[in-house]
C-alpha cells in the first residue's frame, strides 16, 4: 500500500490542463457541457451573449468579475484561458481580442458592487444600438 502511494506520488506533475480540461473541472457543472446552461438553475446560454458582451469594455468586466469566474480559484493565466475558451466555443463566431492574463489582473483589482446592475448596463447599453441578447 505504502509503495503504491510512493509511486503516486513520484509521478511526474501532469502537464498544465488544457482551456477545454480547465472548462469541464470549473464551469460545466453549472454550465453544461454545451455551453447551454440551465433554465432551471438560472444559469444563462453562453450563445448569444458572450460574444457581444466580450465587445464592450464593461462587458469584458463582467465576464471575470462575475461571481461563478471570481470564485473559481483560478489564476489570472488560467481565467484568461478559460475565459477565451468559451468566448471561442460559444461567442457565435465573432472576432474578440483574447483575454490576456494582465487584463484579468486588472479587472480583478477593480470592484463591483452590484454584478446585477452591471449587467443591466450593458444589456441595455447592447439594446440601444440594436443588439439583443438572448437572456
Ligand atoms: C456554481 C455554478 C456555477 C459555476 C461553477 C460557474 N458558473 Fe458561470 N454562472 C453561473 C450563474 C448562476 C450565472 C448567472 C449570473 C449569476 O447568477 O451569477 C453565471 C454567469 C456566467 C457568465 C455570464 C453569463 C451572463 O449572461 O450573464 C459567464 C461568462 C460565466 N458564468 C462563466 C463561467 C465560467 C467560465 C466558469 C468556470 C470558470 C463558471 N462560469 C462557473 C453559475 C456558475
Amino acid at each position: 500500500m505504502l509503495a503504491i502511494v510512493m509511486c503516486v506520488c513520484a509521478a511526474p506533475v501532469a502537464a498544465e490542463t488544457s482551456a477545454h480540461g480547465l472548462y469541464m473541472l470549473h464551469c460545466s457543472g453549472c454550465h453544461g457541457r454545451d455551453g447551454a446552461g440551465s433554465k432551471a438553475g438560472r444559469v444563462p446560454p453562453f450563445s448569444g451573449i458572450v460574444g457581444h458582451f466580450a465587445g464592450e469594455q464593461e462587458g469584458r468586466r463582467y465576464l471575470v468579475l462575475v461571481p461563478g469566474v471570481a470564485s473559481s480559484g483560478l489564476s489570472d493565466a488560467d481565467t484568461a484561458r478559460v475565459l477565451n475558451y468559451v468566448i471561442g466555443e460559444w461567442g457565435d463566431g465573432v472576432a474578440r481580442p483574447g483575454y490576456s492574463m494582465a487584463e484579468v489582473g486588472a479587472i480583478r483589482q477593480s470592484r463591483v458592487d452590484d454584478i446585477v446592475a452591471l449587467r443591466r448596463r450593458i444589456v441595455d447599453g447592447l439594446a440601444q444600438r440594436g443588439v439583443r441578447v438572448s437572456y
